[in-house]
């Protein structure tokens, strides 16, 4: 039997009620499917650092690193200042064990409310792939005369050849297994460095696959083409600042935080991949039974693609899926049901679905 072994970093506020929802989920799937995940505990997050000091030492970095994926749940907690917990664990991680890729479904599921009028299911399925590791977050530049009126703050966007080509050559990957169409989305009319290295790798990479479409858009026009015409994307690839800033609004397109999942993929098998929802601790309903685990189940799903388990991850998608369709709202008391009640019908749906023959994201991933 396939087995996996699995770290679970769940994190503060709602990171472990929904990470604990998410694992009920795909435990139904790997009994239904054959395989075993063993999971790892580590407590890492807000109280670990009040009490220690350090967010995370080295030792647990190199524990961390002999896993073959890493479930994460929410980072951040009011006890302490913005970024120590966010920066310290989230971005060293994804730095430390190399992904280049962030990945990130915008799939509306029939039934979740969606602030865009008169969209359906049917025409807003896509992945945006941003790239993970360099852009503007490396940190780099400068600032002189500081507090004075003459102050300048210089901030450089780093962009190698390297890292972009992994990135678009994933991209062009994916888009094979999906519907065939990638978008560059930059702003090579003004960036002219950055954005000319983008267009002469996706133009080098797309000789390799001539069967996949090429298309480009500008960010600011990407703006308003993805709530309107979200039907015309497939895989979009960007660099970190513009992926950023996007999938917050696809996310804002498929439902909400409450729905939306994410992927950092490490490419090259050096380290863990590591899945998390894209919502943080939301401290203002911890504790309270009111977070929707949909996302946490979603970025499971996400993992057991990409350990190869396309049909399992399939199921708890369409599980989660299944379940959404009948709450009437997405979050809070309204919800109709509370975090474990929905992990619970979830992972139930897994075990007894139909398994769908219709292909999705999590089938292409586990193709890729
Ligand atoms: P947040 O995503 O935690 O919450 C924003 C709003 O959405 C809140 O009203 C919250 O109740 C609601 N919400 C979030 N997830 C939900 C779910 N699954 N079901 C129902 N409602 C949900 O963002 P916020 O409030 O800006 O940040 C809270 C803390 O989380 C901060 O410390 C922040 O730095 C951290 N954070 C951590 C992230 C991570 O670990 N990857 C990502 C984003 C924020
Ligand atoms: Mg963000």
């Amino acid at each position: 039997m396939d087995s996996y072994d699995v770290a679970v970093l769940d994190g503060d506020g709602i990171g472990p009620e929904v990470t604990g929802e998410a694992l009920k989920v795909v435990e139904a799937a790997a009994k239904r499917f054959g395989f075993e995940l063993n999971t790892t505990r580590y407590d890492l997050g807000a109280q670990h650092y009040l009490d220690t000091g350090v967010v995370i030492d080295d030792a647990t970095v190199e524990r961390l690193r002999s896993h073959r994926a890493i479930l994460f749940g929410a980072m951040g907690d009011p006890r302490v200042r913005p970024g120590v917990l966010e920066r310290g664990l989230i971005l060293k991680l994804r730095r430390e064990f190399a992904q280049p890729v962030n990945l990130r479904p915008v799939r509306l599921y029939p039934g979740v409310p969606t602030p865009i009028r008169d969209l359906t299911p049917q025409r807003c399925d896509l992945v945006i792939i941003r790239e993970n590791t360099e852009g503007l977050y490396v940190g780099a530049g400068s600032t002189v005369h500081a507090g004075t009126p003459h102050a300048v703050a210089l901030q450089e966007s780093v962009n190698t050849v390297a890292a972009i080509s992994q990135v678009v050559d994933y991209s062009f990957r994916l888009a094979q297994q999906r519907r065939g169409k990638l978008t560059l989305c930059h702003k090579t009319n003004i960036l002219v460095h950055a954005g000319a290295m983008w267009q002469q790798v996706v133009d080098e990479v797309s000789r390799s696959y001539p069967a996949v479409e090429l298309d480009y858009v500008h960010v600011d026009a990407m703006c308003q083409h993805l709530p309107m015409t979200p039907e015309r994307f497939d895989v979009v690839v960007t660099d970190n600042l513009f992926g950023d800033i996007i999938s917050d609004l696809g996310a804002t397109i498929q439902g909400g935080l409450g729905v939306a999942c994410s992927g950092n993929l490490n490419l090259d098998g050096t380290a863990p991949s590591m899945f998390e929802p894209v919502h943080g601790s939301a401290p203002d309903i911890a504790g309270r039974g009111w977070a929707n685990p949909a996302a946490a189940v979603l970025s499971a799903a996400l993992c057991l693609a990409t350990l190869g388990q396309g049909q399992a991850a399939l199921a708890c998608e369409q599980a989660a899926a299944a379940v959404l369709a009948e709450l009437p709202a997405l979050a809070g008391p309204a919800m109709g049901a509370s975090t474990t009640e929905l992990g619970d019908r979830m992972a139930d749906r897994v075990t007894n679905l139909e398994i769908p023959t219709t292909p999705s994201i999590m089938t292409a991933i586990a193709a890729v």
